[in-house]
């Protein structure tokens, strides 16, 4: 990640419709074609909200994307040392990191840890204006298992493709920000 001080040559913004959304590829169809044909229309009916990544000098192309949305879990899918650090409220109010994707004439030159690292400072962020007590994400393959994995998300205990990280981990990332 560039330091604070250092402006990026990536840009996070809600999708628009200035967006190439047609040239997206991120080798897995689901993803591509949510983002070509679901993403604008979930956004304008508020179920999810998508951001795309582009370069400050290609404002139009898609290099990434990701979406977020309000979710609950219950609180008993969460493993007994976690849960027993919360209210025993039935569900848990937390943000769900639905989608995230790099094009992959992109990939391996940090994108997608840009776009997890600019989705969890936004869920966090968020977090004292509408509480969420961490960001679940719903991994798509193993492949996608492995990189929430690479960045300290835990797995559900009956649930090996949702995997969660604690807002309290996330707090400590972003508290000097
Ligand atoms: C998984 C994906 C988002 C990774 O994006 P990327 O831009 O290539 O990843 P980055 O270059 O930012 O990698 C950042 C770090 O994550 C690691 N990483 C990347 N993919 C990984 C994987 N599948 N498993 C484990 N670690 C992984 C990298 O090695 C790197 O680690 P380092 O900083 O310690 O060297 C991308 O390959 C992709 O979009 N895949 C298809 C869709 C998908 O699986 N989405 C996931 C959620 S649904």
């Amino acid at each position: 990640m560039p330091s604070e001080s250092e402006p990026s040559a990536w840009l996070v913004d809600p999708l628009g419709k200035h967006h190439n959304r047609a040239a997206f590829s991120c080798g897995n169809d689901t993803l591509d074609r949510y983002l070509k044909e679901q993403a604008g229309q979930d956004a304008r009916r508020r179920v999810a909200a998508p951001f795309v990544l582009v370069a400050r000098d290609d404002p139009k192309t898609i290099l990434g994307y990701y979406t977020l949305s309000s979710f609950g879990i219950d609180l008993e899918a969460l493993p007994e040392d976690v849960a027993r650090k919360l209210p025993s409220y039935p569900i848990v109010p937390v943000t769900l990191l639905g989608r995230l994707a790099v094009d992959r004439r992109h990939s391996e030159q940090g994108i997608g840890e840009f776009l997890l690292m600019d989705a969890l400072r936004r869920a966090f962020f968020q977090s004292s204006q509408i509480a969420a007590a961490a960001v679940v994400v719903d991994a798509i393959d193993d492949q996608a298992r492995r990189f929430y994995q690479h960045f300290g998300f835990i797995l559900f205990p009956d649930h090996p493709a949702r995997l969660f990280l604690p807002m309290k981990t996330i707090a400590d990332l972003f508290r000097d920000a």
